[in-house]
């Protein structure tokens, strides 16, 4: 199922489009089913939904693990390196960890946990994650793994909305120089949850927690207590398998939900394929679980494959930034797959931090999560690949379950900024303002996919309506992914960033209406307004525009009040959407209907004030005056 050069690539293409259900049915073929399929694809995207490989029946974990132990029992599924350097790596085999997703998986079923519950993971990046995802998977439970940067508030929102009945998390985890309180946040997220019946509780930090009797549990008391369950249990192919929180322009995340057969077929396709990966190839992908990424390319693509896939606790700059440098010598990776956000980050470190290494593993990098600028794509390129390694630059979505436009690393050339073309099976296509597609080259438009893939999102958990209005109701007949994208004259893709009220920082979705409605909760504060602006690190950082009640404020300086806002943001979403820059204004600029006109407060935080367009259509045309003065340029 490996393409090996591009006429092949060329040809294949051509197959899936022309005849996608025979072509998707021979990658299926490739897996183990308890049942197989009686049709390959159902689908319809006016009203929305689509079903893929119906009627099939499986269980994902049998294809991640069990299917292996009789060639690769011994072979290491997972290679863990600790944030601390002087903690030893863990090496757990695929026989290792099939035993102890089948461990777990008899302490959920002790927990009360059937299939179709869902299990929120609230989680450090340790092996026991990954045991408990696949432990979820295994019983037909749905798991929904919450990023462990976000606050006890967003995690309570997100428990709530999955009506989550056991949550599953650590005394505390390592991240840098810093300890975060896992524990003491659960605590209050489950304040405000009382559908959650247990919380079981994995020691890692050893920090202080407090437990609650009857519905608390140390993680390593209940293993000793539970039987091992080996059965897995029988899934549909669009039984659900997964629920993943993410922000789109309204201001609630939402909880794009995957099911089990199709998102299977195609996270070890992509995998394959993408990062052309051979079976003694150690591939390290540096993600958090608690993203998309983490979830198809540390988890379930490699694991598929019978890959290697190590899995790292902390944060590339720490004890130094050269500390992604010396794992890839020391554990000799092959394939390495990070973010544009951490090549600039290192990159703005200096040299000095790379040429201690050799690198001469490495065969293959990767990019994820945001456009990665040419500076930040030529650094790569000649420091870290030493001019010799492919970059395959991936462009893909939490909803798109797996990576969709990208070069097949060494096959497709590459062209730096682009991440060139559509893999097998993913139709493309540039739409225009008036939902007309843009045919040929050199064009740019709104990228939209016209034709349903195996892992594409199926709901938005709990509302349906809410996924056909964002995705299928903006051009019809589409699936519309909300980035702008160019097309150049060889037929490559350029993703060309959000189209929406959607800023990515640091690779991370974040919804404009989600931090203003955090700002707002400040009690100071009457309105805001927040936008994106380039950030030589981030990507993109977020600039928040305010009006505060001058009266509340008397006692109170600006840069207190811009502080107080900043902890509320962090206490209401987390640090990560802790705006970069704070104005404090008199006025919005709003049109006489009441809409502010962002358009105009991108380009005063992007620093473009000489043409700010038509603004005699706002209410108060002389705002704009006093915004631009008052600009915080640094
Ligand atoms: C952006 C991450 C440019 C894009 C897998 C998309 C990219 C959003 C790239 C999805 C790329 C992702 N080049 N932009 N290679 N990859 N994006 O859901 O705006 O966290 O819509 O999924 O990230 O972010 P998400």
């Amino acid at each position: 199922m490996q393409i090996t050069n591009l006429e092949e690539y060329a040809k294949t293409y051509r197959e899936s489009v022309e005849n996608p259900e025979e072509f998707w049915a021979k990658v299926a073929s490739q897996f183990t089913w308890r049942e197989k399929w009686e049709k390959v694809l159902d689908y319809n995207f006016s009203d929305y939904y689509s079903k893929w490989f119906i009627n099939g029946k499986l269980n994902i974990t049998e294809n991640c693990l069990d299917r292996h132990l009789e060639t690769k029992k011994d072979k290491e599924a997972i290679i863990w390196v600790a944030n601390d350097p002087n903690e030893e790596d863990r090496r757990i085999t695929y026989g290792e960890l099939h035993q102890k997703v089948c461990e777990f998986a008899g302490v959920l079923k002790n927990h009360n946990v059937e299939k179709g519950d869902r299990i929120c993971l609230y989680m450090p990046m340790v092996p026991e994650l990954v045991i408990a995802v696949l432990a979820c998977a295994r019983i037909g439970a749905i798991h929904s793994v919450v990023f462990a940067g976000f606050s006890s508030n967003a995690l309570a929102s997100r428990i709530q909305d999955a009506n989550a009945k056991v949550i599953i998390t650590a005394d505390g985890a390592f991240r840098g120089n810093k300890i975060i309180p896992l524990k003491a946040w659960v605590n209050d997220a489950l304040d405000s949850c009382p559908g959650v019946e247990s919380c079981i509780v994995l020691k890692r930090t050893q920090e202080e927690a407090e437990m609650k009797e009857g519905r608390d549990y140390w993680w390593e008391d209940e293993i000793k207590n539970a039987k091992p369950l080996f059965d897995a249990e029988v899934m549909d192919s669009e039984d659900p398998l997964f629920i993943l929180y993410t922000s789109g322009s309204t201001g609630k995340p939402k909880g794009v939900l995957h099911s089990c057969g199709g998102y299977m077929v195609y996270t070890w396709y992509s995998f394959l394929n993408v990062f052309q990966y051979q079976e003694k190839d150690i591939y390290w992908c540096t993600a958090d679980i608690g993203w998309i990424t983490g979830h198809s390319y540390i988890v379930y693509g490699p694991l598929l494959a019978g890959a290697t896939s190590v899995m790292f606790e902390g944060v590339p700059t720490y004890p130094d930034a050269g500390r992604f440098w010396k794992i890839v010598d020391r554990l000799g990776v092959n394939i390495f797959y990070t973010a544009p956000t951490a090549i600039r980050a290192l990159m703005a470190k200096g040299l000095e931090y790379v040429n201690l290494y050799q690198l001469d593993s490495l065969k293959v990098l990767g990019t994820v999560g945001e456009p990665i600028n040419s500076e930040a794509w030529h650094w790569y390129h000649t420091h870290i690949g030493k001019d010799r390694c492919p970059i395959v630059d991936t462009w893909w979505q939490t909803e798109t379950g797996g990576i969709m436009i990208s070069p097949l690393a060494g096959i497709t050339p590459t062209k730096p900024t682009y991440a060139t073309l559509p893999l097998p099976g993913i139709q493309p296509a540039l739409v225009d303002n008036k939902g007309n597609e843009i045919q040929g080259n050199s064009v740019e438009g709104n990228l939209s996919i016209k034709f349903p893939w195996p892992s594409m999102i199926r709901t938005t958990y709990g509302d349906h309506e809410r996924c056909k209005n964002t995705y299928f109701s903006t051009f019809k007949g589409y699936y519309f992914t909300g980035d702008g994208c160019k097309r150049d004259e060889e037929g490559y893709y350029r993703i060309l960033g959000r189209v929406d009220d959607v800023i990515n920082v640091s690779g991370h979705r974040l919804g404009t209406a989600e931090v203003e409605n955090a700002i707002n909760l400040h009690s100071s504060v009457i309105e805001s307004a927040v936008v994106g602006y380039p950030h030589e690190i981030k990507g993109q950082g977020i600039y928040a525009f305010v009006i505060c009640d001058l009266h509340k404020l008397e006692n109170t300086s600006f840069e207190e009040v811009k502080k107080e806002i900043r902890d509320k943001v962090s206490e209401v979403i987390g640090a990560i959407a802790k705006p970069d820059k704070i104005q404090i204004v008199k006025g919005l600029p709003k049109t006489r209907s009441g809409k502010i006109m962002r358009r105009i407060l991108r380009k005063i935080a992007e620093g473009d004030t000489t043409n700010l367009g038509d603004i005699s259509t706002l209410l108060d045309p002389s705002i704009v005056e006093s915004i631009k003065e008052g600009r915080i340029s640094n």
